[in-house]
């Protein structure tokens, strides 16, 4: 499927060639919206000057030998330069037939890539908090996009599993037993495993010594502490699998790489770096100063690489991971879903891997990219706390949002079986958490709002889901197969033309999400063409339409709209229910 600047495009440019030699090759054809046509094109305004022409010669010329086949209905030259292109009608449907007969719906695959996204990344034997719903959410939607263009993603959750925390937990699970109910707390609430060995913690001196005995052991690799500590990691497999069942999301155990899957790498960077002369020694901890990398008063910031009392800093194993996606998966892009705070952070590792020749000097070669995710806010625009000021735990958002559709359901479809209810709920309320998420831009904050994210208007899930299950319903009165359909397209009304021309859009816009990481794109996209499709429904009669090629027309067009939003919110990873 093209859509027609893009046809349009190529198509100029290979007119100026005709008309003006090679000099002009590869010019800028600026094509830009009109208020005229369908779009205007504006080279012959812009290249004017450098031909040594008037610019409505040099616009005549360009119509002259404009050839694109079918593509356009009229191009007139107008004012003192600009060319109106209309497309043609035909050209419009013929696309728009295509794209229903190709399961891709028109989505072109890309050359394939091997690209580590690193997502999600919880941290054992604590809560999954809201801050760890965005990275996840939008990670997961990165994965699935450029799975669906073509790309070879490996998925990267770069769990906290390592440190010093790991020998109060130990201890406390070796206090209150392995396979006691305070144990397996962890996978329902790991917040309160953790405060119950804080408490001991910071309540003990005892326990504490103990605690930081129990560090050295684990560093140590004594068999039995890493025992303990691989107890801790199952239990909280459990925890993290079902925030990731309960949020659709495709990360599996398969993908964990935590921050302990590095341990043995660590010792031979710091001895790399060090010999490269990269690293050096401040105050008994060795350290990164990088040009260009200053805090306050101008001072360097550093990059800790191995601290004072022997343990490796986040920024090492951060070296590791680069190192590893580079060398061992042979990444040509490479993908970090985190905090917008941890960028500089970041931005230092790369430099380092950088220097260190563990990441290619030149960018094209391999890029590496921080796709920054913002934070979610409470109502009073803070970081989302509950009352007590305790981080919010994500399953309670989760259950309320279910909660909350599920009343709205009750209430809007009593008649439908109560297991479809159920799942309607589920879909709805995770759904509209996930794509209130996704259609923020990632690096901006938002405030959680469930009364608007379950909204049935405006850019939500509901309302999308909600398109999807009304498409459904037309199709199945008209007992038409989305997928089967197949009957010519006819583009007459401005309504059907509208529509047909945003449908062409679906292939730009994912190619746009892919090279960019930006998913909200194709939310603002997918919620265009639902109020697109509103407009064409009530300017359209489809199952009433005059004639029956109209009619077998317009169904194809609903067929077609109904795949793309399915499939368009499949990529964000947020299910449609058949009914609503
Ligand atoms: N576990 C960290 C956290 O909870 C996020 C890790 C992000 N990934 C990375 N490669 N640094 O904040």
């Amino acid at each position: 499927m093209v859509a027609p600047i893009d046809a349009l495009a190529p198509a100029v440019q290979s007119a100026l060639v005709a008309a003006f030699g090679e000099d002009v090759r590869g010019a800028d054809p600026v094509v830009r919206p009109s208020q005229f046509a369908d779009v205007q094109v504006n080279a012959a305004m812009a290249l004017a000057k450098r031909l040594g022409r008037k610019p409505r010669d040099v616009a005549d010329a360009i119509v002259e030998h404009l050839e694109t086949g079918d593509l356009i209905a009229s191009a007139e030259v107008s004012g003192p330069g600009f060319i109106n292109v209309t497309f043609s009608d035909t050209w419009i449907a013929q696309q728009v037939q295509a794209a229903q007969a190709d399961p891709r719906l028109g989505v072109a695959t890309q050359p394939a890539e091997i690209i580590p996204i690193d997502y999600s990344a919880p941290n054992v034997a604590k809560e999954m908090h809201v801050g760890h719903l965005r990275t996840t959410i939008i990670g997961d939607s990165l994965a699935r996009t450029l799975e669906h263009l073509g790309h070879t993603v490996i998925r990267q959750n770069h769990v906290g599993d390592w440190g010093t925390p790991f020998g109060m937990l130990v201890e406390h699970l070796l206090e209150v037993g392995e396979d006691s109910s305070e144990a397996h707390v962890v996978e329902t609430d790991p917040n309160a495993f953790y405060q119950a060995a804080r408490a001991k913690f910071d309540g003990s001196e005892d326990f504490a010594t103990r605690a930081r005995a129990r560090v050295v052991r684990l560093q140590a690799g004594d068999p039995e502490t890493l025992r303990l500590w691989g107890k801790l990691y199952d239990l909280s497999k459990v925890y993290f699998n079902r925030v990731y069942s309960t949020l659709g999301v495709t990360l599996t155990d398969a993908d964990l790489a935590g921050e302990s899957s590095y341990n043995e790498d660590l010792p031979g960077i710091c001895a790399d770096l060090e010999a490269k002369g990269i690293a050096t020694m401040d105050d008994g901890a060795l350290v990164v100063f990088l040009p260009g990398f200053t805090g306050r008063e101008d001072k360097p910031v550093p990059l800790f690489i191995r601290k004072s009392d022997g343990g490796y800093g986040y920024g090492t194993t951060d070296l590791a991971t680069v190192k590893h996606r580079v060398e061992d998966l042979h990444a040509d892009r490479i993908l970090y879903v985190v905090g917008v705070t941890q960028s500089l952070h970041l931005q230092m590792v790369y430099e380092t891997a950088r220097q260190a020749g563990y990441l290619p000097k030149d960018p094209a070669e391999v890029q590496v990219e921080h796709v920054k995710i913002g934070s979610v806010l409470g109502e009073d625009r803070k970081i989302l706390k509950t009352r007590s000021g305790a981080p919010l735990r994500l399953m309670y958002l989760l259950d309320e949002a279910v909660q909350h559709a599920r009343a709205y359901i009750d209430e809007a479809r009593p008649e439908l079986p109560e297991q479809e209810r159920a799942d309607i709920a589920r879909m709805v309320g995770i759904g509209g958490v996930k794509y209130a998420d996704l259609s923020v831009a990632h690096d901006s904050d938002y405030v959680f709002d469930l009364d608007r994210m379950l909204a049935l208007t405006g850019n939500t899930g509901p309302y999308l889901q909600y398109a999807t299950a009304r498409l459904r319903s037309i199709l199945r009165s008209a007992g038409v197969d989305p997928e089967a359909q197949d009957a010519p397209v006819l583009v007459t009304e401005p309504a059907e033309r509208e529509l047909a021309l945003k449908l062409l859009d679906l292939d730009g816009v994912l190619a746009q999400v892919g090279a960019i990481y930006e998913p909200h794109r194709l939310c603002t996209y997918l919620f265009e063409l639902a109020q697109t499709f509103s407009s064409f429904y009530e300017a359209c009669p489809v199952l009433k339409a005059d004639d029956e090629q109209t009619r077998a027309s317009r169904l194809t067009l609903c067929a077609l709209t109904l795949r793309t939003l399915v499939q368009g919110l499949d990529l964000l990873g947020v299910e449609a229910p058949e009914r609503m």
